[in-house]
């Protein structure tokens, strides 16, 4: 019997991790929660159904390809187990037409020490998502003794879930950002939601977005589950689509953290940093004016990289700017392609979940 399951940040030898698969990925038809994520100008609004085969199969080559050099670098790497995603979710309280994907993982597994917690999701599509890496949770629980596997509430996403015509087409991108300001979302608080890649964990800290996928309900569950931990809230005004911290606010190493310059973290959540003698940089501005064609993600997935210890990372190769920046902070650059898996949910940080990096659970901001 041997230990499996550890993980207490981003950045810390990187040592076994899950690797997503874009298999039978469906775009899912709109429901309260994922039309009010598409943006007004993006050609899949009022579009659903199987992605178009060939974009599956470049994708699955360069998660492929992903897997191969973290394997070649000595990381055990894991692949769940697609359904098939292009069949409706029905339950007592909804109905939505099809499911997405499991891609990417980072959104439904959150690995906290030695457990790893079942996400609460707040699409509808994504009800089912976990299904596909229970195979992998449940050889981790036989192997790994002290392997702690849980799963948050089960979210019901009944229409009390969501504020109804929250957006409507016509409000503009300046209405967002005042919305963002004034932390007024699409979930409202009738039950816990969160999406994992919404926390950011930096051993005894956790650092929490709260967004159009993470409600407040969320942070007083952890806050409850983890007494020893500090749970913060944080939230980046700039950012008109508050999904996932890790386009917004991503740690190299101990000490040092970029933050989006169009998503700033607020001058009062700075000071924790600041006091702690942690250095917060802008990210580099993306290479790309667009990001490629029917992806839910903003340009700024050019920030989404895979540390692999203090002094490595995974960066997309298209992304000069972010290398070059990678490289002036002192980190060995590996680049590799990967903007044909963009579409599938994300980036690299975003395509992956932790299963075990070295280290233990330290205190950054005591
Ligand atoms: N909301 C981010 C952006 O568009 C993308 C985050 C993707 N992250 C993830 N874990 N799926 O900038």
């Amino acid at each position: 019997m041997t230990k499996i399951v550890n993980s207490w940040n981003d950045f810390d030898p990187l040592k076994h991790v899950i690797v997503g698969r874009a298999d039978h990925s469906c775009v899912p038809p709109e429901e309260p929660a994922t039309s009010e994520k598409v943006p007004i100008d993006s050609p899949m609004r009022g579009m659903w159904g199987p992605r178009p085969l060939e974009t599956v199969e470049k994708a699955n080559a360069q998660l492929d390809n992903l897997a191969r050099v973290l394997e070649e670098r000595g990381v055990k790497v894991d692949r769940p187990s697609p359904l098939q995603w292009n069949q409706p979710v029905i339950t007592p309280d909804f109905r939505t037409g099809s499911m997405m994907t499991c891609m990417p993982p980072r959104d439904t597994l959150l690995t906290i020490g030695n457990e790893i917690i079942e996400a609460a999701m707040s699409f509808r599509c994504r009800y089912w998502e976990y299904l596909a890496f229970r195979p992998l949770l449940s050889q981790y629980f036989n192997e790994d003794p002290e392997f702690l596997w849980s799963q948050a509430p089960r979210p019901r996403l009944s229409d009390k879930s969501y504020k109804h015509n929250y957006y409507d087409e016509r409000i503009s991108l300046e209405e967002r950002l005042v919305r963002t300001a004034n932390k007024d979302f699409v979930t409202t608080e009738e039950e816990i939601l969160f999406d994992a890649a919404d926390v950011l964990r930096l051993g005894k800290d956790l650092f929490i977005q709260h967004g159009l996928t993470t409600n407040r309900k969320a942070m007083e569950w952890f806050k409850r589950k983890y007494p020893d931990f500090r749970i913060h809230a944080v939230n980046f005004p700039g950012d008109p689509y508050p999904i996932h911290i890790d386009a917004t606010f991503v740690p190299l190493r101990p000490g040092l953290i970029i933050n989006n310059p169009h998503r700033k973290l607020p001058e009062a959540q700075r000071k924790i940093f600041e006091k702690n003698d942690w250095q917060i940089v802008d990210a580099a501005m993306p290479a790309h004016k667009e990001p490629p064609p029917l992806c839910y993600s903003s340009v700024w997935l050019s920030m989404n990289c895979l540390v692999l210890d203090h002094k490595t990372v995974i960066v997309e190769a298209s992304e000069t700017n972010q290398l070059e920046q990678m490289d002036k902070l002192g980190m060995n650059v590996i680049p590799i392609h990967f903007r044909d898996a963009y579409a599938f949910g994300g980036g690299l940080h975003c395509s992956t979940a932790d299963v075990y990096r070295e280290g233990t659970c330290e205190d950054y901001f005591p």
